[in-house]
């Protein structure tokens, strides 16, 4: 017999929402209710326990989103790449979440001090293991990647997200097995649904409208033919039947108001390491060398902001400041794209 999915979840003992670090927070500051919320999660729990085995890591005081324990980090094998959460807000989850996948036997990887990655709510298995679907553009920085395709031994394909109500990956895409693919294309720039379809061919993706995407539809936890989510329209439940998945819907309201749904509830900490599947990514970097009135002329702000504009990312490695106002400057920055077409053309 197959080894049962086991899923990690954190209870809402300490849940609320307290700060505003996404836009579904917004006007929900001690607004959801603790109540309605351990009875939506116990819900979750008892639907998910069902189909998976579930484990718990506890919940602490002062930390409060870390009932989304899809950000506790990334898990594949017996290899875990613990998060580096972009908002200090959360960085106080990184502990609890690193004790905890030690105590569990997972080696656990961690990414220099700066570099943001927000665990499996931007990084996503394919569900038939070929591949790694990570996400970048709020939370996530391009350059840890490349980190997960060499710690993880698996090839990366990087999704710039462009949408802030979708800031993580798993608000707005969800592999689906047998390669189906349930997803929103309007949270993600062209380039990335050019390589989405790519990847997935027509008759496997199923792509979402707006309102089934704000009912968090794509934040779906996915065990063999079911997908357990907050809500569906019922032609989106038709769509999934039709190609043979079961939807079951379990409310998570309370949960909504801090931006997170079913997937971000939960961590899938058994993932299968396929034998023929080894890491490569196509995240290219160039350091650069600047010289002249980068501040004053404007040159510095212009570029970097076409960096990203074009999907890219970069750090400004030195920057060596011209006092004098005829005298010049210097900078070495380092920038990344998504794969080669991109670096080339920006
Ligand atoms: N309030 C949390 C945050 O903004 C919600 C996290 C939802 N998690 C997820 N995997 N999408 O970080």
């Amino acid at each position: 017999m197959t080894e049962p999915i086991r899923i990690l979840m954190c209870a809402p003992d300490h849940y609320d929402v307290d700060y505003v670090i996404n836009p579904w927070m917004e006007g929900n500051i001690h607004k959801s209710s603790r109540n309605k919320a351990v009875e939506q999660w116990s819900k979750l729990n008892f639907v998910l326990n069902d189909i998976a085995k579930v484990d718990l890591v506890q919940a602490q005081k002062g930390v409060p989103d870390m009932v989304f324990t899809a950000n506790a980090g990334l898990v594949l094998g017996e290899n875990a790449v613990l998060s580096r959460f972009y908002h200090p807000e959360r960085q106080g989850e990184e502990p609890y979440f690193k004790q905890w996948f030690e105590d569990n036997g997972f080696n656990v990887f961690e990414l220099p001090q700066d570099l943001p990655f927000e665990g499996a709510g931007d990084a996503l298995l394919d569900r038939e293991g070929r591949w790694l679907w990570a996400g970048y553009g709020f939370r996530s920085e391009l350059d840890s990647h490349p980190y997960l395709a060499k710690w993880l031994d698996i090839e990366v394909l990087s999704l710039r997200l462009i949408d802030d109500r979708f800031y993580h990956l798993d608000t707005c895409f969800c592999p689906l097995s047998g390669g189906y693919l349930l997803y929103y294309p309007g949270a993600f720039d062209s380039y990335s649904n050019h390589i989405i379809e790519g990847r997935v061919p027509a008759e496997k993706r199923i792509a979402i409208a707006e309102a089934d995407a704000i009912n968090f539809a794509c934040n779906s936890v996915n065990v063999g033919q079911s997908v357990v989510m907050n809500k569906a329209s019922d032609s989106l439940k038709q769509r999934l039947a039709d190609v043979g998945f079961k939807v079951i819907e379990t409310p998570l309201t309370e949960f909504l108001k801090a931006g997170g749904a079913a997937k971000c509830l939960t961590l899938r900490i058994n993932e299968p390491v396929l034998p023929d599947v080894h890491a490569s990514t196509p995240v290219e970097s160039r350091v650069l060398h600047m010289e002249g009135h980068l501040l004053d002329a404007g040159i510095m702000n212009r570029s970097l902001d076409l960096v990203v504009d074009n999907g890219g990312s970069f750090k400004v490695l030195n920057f060596n400041l011209g006092v004098e106002r005829q005298s010049t400057s210097s900078a070495e920055v380092r920038v990344s794209a998504p794969d080669h077409e991109v670096m080339e053309k920006s």
